[in-house]
């Protein structure tokens, strides 16, 4: 079974309503935060039952609408499907900022299509930003058509993120690699929103060293389509067990892949 081009165009629509539809549930549980019960999954990985109960309402949306359609969520939703059409979902990307009543957060839904992420949707809340993108037919925010910079390396800002997946000392290490080309660095906590930035072209670039298919599958087609570069995310199954992310404007792509492509996490 392949999905055609009026399943796409109905898919995107789809992510587009259920993205914003969730990021408004979030912000509601969020509005009484005592309320919210926040575990660690590991050190500085913070789930809240919002992360929860949203993921609940994505794949419940998604079930109904594309019941043939496999799914992938950051709190443990994994169906095979049968489509070849693959959701990769995260709730809530920037659970740590969400949870401490920071900005930078948002709701990331993707779709894999035979190994290549062929569109997405990512709402941040805080700025009333609905994100969307499908392959070939460009990125939006808010309806309004996304171009990546154009900045010299020099005086770009690329995005170094960092989980305890990876060893602080190959973070640092890439810090200083990238302050060494005379760039600056920031870190927001939110993967898919900094992917989202650089597609506006307010970011240069993004790396991390390993992120997982719910992080960025939206933000990558969101890149790419406002005529960026990314990676593979998808070789060696990228899919399942997460890979490296470099994503950038053009003129960038090159310089930072050879900065960063080293060896294992
Ligand atoms: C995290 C964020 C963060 C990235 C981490 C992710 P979460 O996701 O995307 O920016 O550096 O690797 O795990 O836990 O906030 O959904
Ligand atoms: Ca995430």
């Amino acid at each position: 079974m392949s999905i055609d081009s009026v399943g796409l165009a109905q898919r995107l629509l789809a992510a587009e309503a259920i993205a914003l539809e969730a990021g408004q549930l979030a912000a509601r549980l969020l509005a009484d935060r005592a309320a919210l019960g926040v575990s660690l999954k590991g050190a500085q990985d913070f789930v809240s039952t919002a992360d929860v109960a949203v993921e609940q309402l994505i794949v419940g949306r998604l079930a109904a609408a594309f019941p043939a359609d496999g799914m992938l969520g950051e709190e443990g939703t994994d169906i095979k499907g049968i489509s070849g059409a693959i959701w990769a979902i995260d709730p809530i990307d920037g659970t740590s900022n969400f949870v401490a009543g920071r900005p930078d957060w948002c709701v990331s839904i993707g779709l894999v299509v035979a190994g290549w992420a062929q569109l997405g949707a990512i709402y941040q809340p805080s700025q009333q930003a609905l994100y969307s993108a499908r392959r070939g037919h460009g990125a939006r925010r808010n309806g309004v058509p996304l171009r990546v910079a154009e900045r010299p390396l020099a005086q770009s800002t690329v995005v170094l993120e960092y989980s305890s997946r990876v060893r602080p000392e190959r973070h640092a290490a890439h810090v200083l690699s990238l302050l060494g080309t005379g760039a600056e660095y920031r870190r927001n906590g939110s993967a898919a929103v900094a992917l989202a930035q650089v597609a506006e072209g307010t970011l240069d670039g993004f790396f991390e060293a390993h992120l997982n298919a719910w992080d960025v599958t939206a933000g990558l087609v969101l890149v790419a389509e406002a005529g960026g570069r990314c990676n593979d995310f998808f070789a060696d199954d990228g899919l399942r067990k997460g890979n490296r992310v470099i994503a950038a404007a053009p003129a960038l792509f090159e310089r930072l892949a050879e900065l960063f492509h080293t060896g294992a996490i």
